[in-house]
């Protein structure tokens, strides 16, 4: 008895242990003292240090903490452990203690190879907002360039996932690497890795230095395109040799989609609040072969080349999905109905209908000629992150932040299949063309394959060198 009472005693002790520890390595931010005549502006002094610091982790479908830092509203609701900023009081607010590391957790993480806490300045100001009572923006916005964030090496959030046309591989992105497994035994084969160095010139092992958003195969298997911060890579998965890089995007990439014949791969991103950006590149060349400007007001989280080629659906952060030609570019409808960011869309292989999944919570089914709505399906608990056609048939899989990952059938709206066993948010998903292969992944790191046709558990793919969950 006195023995469990002892255990009970240490393993209560245990935080604290890992916290002093933690404290005992990392200082926090000196305090100094600043003094204005004017009011400190969330839009022109707040604002800037979470896009410099902290929105590679807190914005679009990363919310670490469950804290989305994109707007002053995501900020003031707070994250897991309730509110972030508590006005006038900067001492009892988590967000001065977390960036001053005078309490846990601190941010941006220590761990960051790349991540600088805040200066002492930029902490004096965020002190002095939130003592002048955390006032809501005004509306002067001054973003900043966008910069390279570094993910640190152990981050093992999944979220890019695909599965070869012919069905013996998945490529999974997990932080800026990615890695390639054989489908058929779950033996990690190799990891994609460029020559890259930090801005300040150290070198890094990874297939991009930020993180990989995105993932998709070629219709014939031999590329490889990845998605992540103001590039796209085109690999050849069997040698693992980078083909060619394209630059030139605005912000993340964290959509792709390769026209049925190969030659085009549609691309969508933005930064989060301002225009979203839609292009299509030349696979052949890696010029941009479409540019859609002002297509949406807000980032683009999913594409979709409508079978033939000749036009292509769009959808994002602004909760609409549109349609443009290609390659003209031209805008013909959009179709509105989501309330929140709509996160994927796709086109049945007849042309005639489009489907996506919403951040709330629902799919929609849209008649493409009429432009109508022509049902919603309810199912999921919590936000559709992504959302696929399976291949040329009337079914969608859909992965979720309530871990599940289903296939539904849109001509009814039916749901078709559950794939339940993950433990964790759902950030990606992916389906070979005849709908057997299925790889989910998300926050746990872990890739689960399916069986398609039946909904059985198959393997679990764990990060190189580690050891797969049994179920
Ligand atoms: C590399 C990723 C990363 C970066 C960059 C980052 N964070 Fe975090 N943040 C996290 C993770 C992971 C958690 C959850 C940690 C936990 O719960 O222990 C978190 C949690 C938080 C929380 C606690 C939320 C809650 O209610 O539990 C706050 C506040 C926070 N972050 C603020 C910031 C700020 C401000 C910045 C920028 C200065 C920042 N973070 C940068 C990853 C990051």
């Amino acid at each position: 008895m006195r023995s469990l009472f002892m255990l009970l005693g240490l393993l209560a002790l245990l935080p604290a242990l890992v916290w002093s520890q933690e404290k005992g390595k990392v200082e926090p931010v000196k305090v100094v003292e600043i003094k204005r005549d004017t009011p400190v502006l969330y839009d022109k002094d707040i604002e800037p240090i979470f896009v410099k610091k902290c929105l590679v982790c807190h914005s679009g479908q990363i919310k670490e903490g469950k804290l989305d830092l994109d707007s002053y509203e995501g900020l003031m609701k707070g994250g897991k452990r309730g509110k972030s900023v508590i006005p006038g009081k900067s001492a009892d607010s988590l967000l001065y203690k977390t960036c001053g590391r005078t309490g846990a957790p601190f941010m941006p993480p220590p761990k960051e190879m790349n991540q600088q806490p805040l200066s002492p300045e930029e902490l004096a100001v965020m002190k002095l907002w939130i003592d002048e009572g955390a006032k809501a923006p005004t509306g002067v916005r001054v973003r900043p360039k966008p910069v390279v964030s570094i993910p640190p090496p152990g981050i093992k959030s999944v979220r890019g996932l695909a599965v070869s046309p012919d069905k013996t591989l998945v490529a999974a992105g997990r932080g800026n690497e990615i890695h390639i497994y054989d489908a058929a035994s779950g033996k990690h084969i190799r990891s994609l890795v460029d020559k890259l160095e930090t801005p300040d010139k150290k070198p890094v092992e990874a297939a991009h230095l930020s993180i990989v958003e995105a993932l998709a195969f070629s219709p014939d298997g031999k590329l490889l395109a990845s998605g992540s911060f103001q590039e796209v890579k085109f690999w050849d998965p069997q040698t693992g040799a980078m083909k060619e890089k394209v630059t030139g995007f605005a912000d993340h990439v964290v959509a792709l989609d390769f026209s049925a014949d190969g030659k085009y791969l549609a691309t969508g991103g933005g930064a989060p609040s301002e225009d979203g950006e839609l292009k299509v590149l030349d696979v052949a060349t890696g010029k941009v072969a479409v540019d859609v400007k002002n297509g949406h007001s807000d980032t683009v989280y999913g594409v979709s080349f409508s079978p033939d080629g000749t036009k292509l659906a769009s959808c994002g952060a602004d909760k609409f999905v549109k349609v443009f030609e290609v390659p003209s570019g031209k805008f013909i409808k959009s179709f509105e109905g989501h309330t929140h960011h709509v996160l994927g869309v796709g086109w049945k292989a007849d042309g005639k209908l489009l489907a996506s999944g919403s951040a709330d919570k629902s799919i929609k089914v849209w008649d493409y000629e009429k432009g109508e709505q022509v049902r919603t399906i309810q199912g999921h608990q919590n936000e559709i992150t992504r959302l696929f056609f399976i291949g040329k048939t009337s079914q969608v899989v859909t992965c979720s932040g309530d871990q599940t990952v289903r296939f539904w059938n849109v001509d009814n709206g039916g749901a078709v299949r559950n794939f339940p066993g993950s433990t964790e948010y759902l950030f990606a998903v992916a389906v070979s063309p005849d709908g057997t292969v299925v790889a989910a992944g998300g926050g746990e790191g872990v890739v689960r394959l399916y069986n398609g046709a039946n909904g059985q558990f198959i393997k679990a793919l764990a990060p190189p060198g580690e050891e797969a969950p049994k179920k």
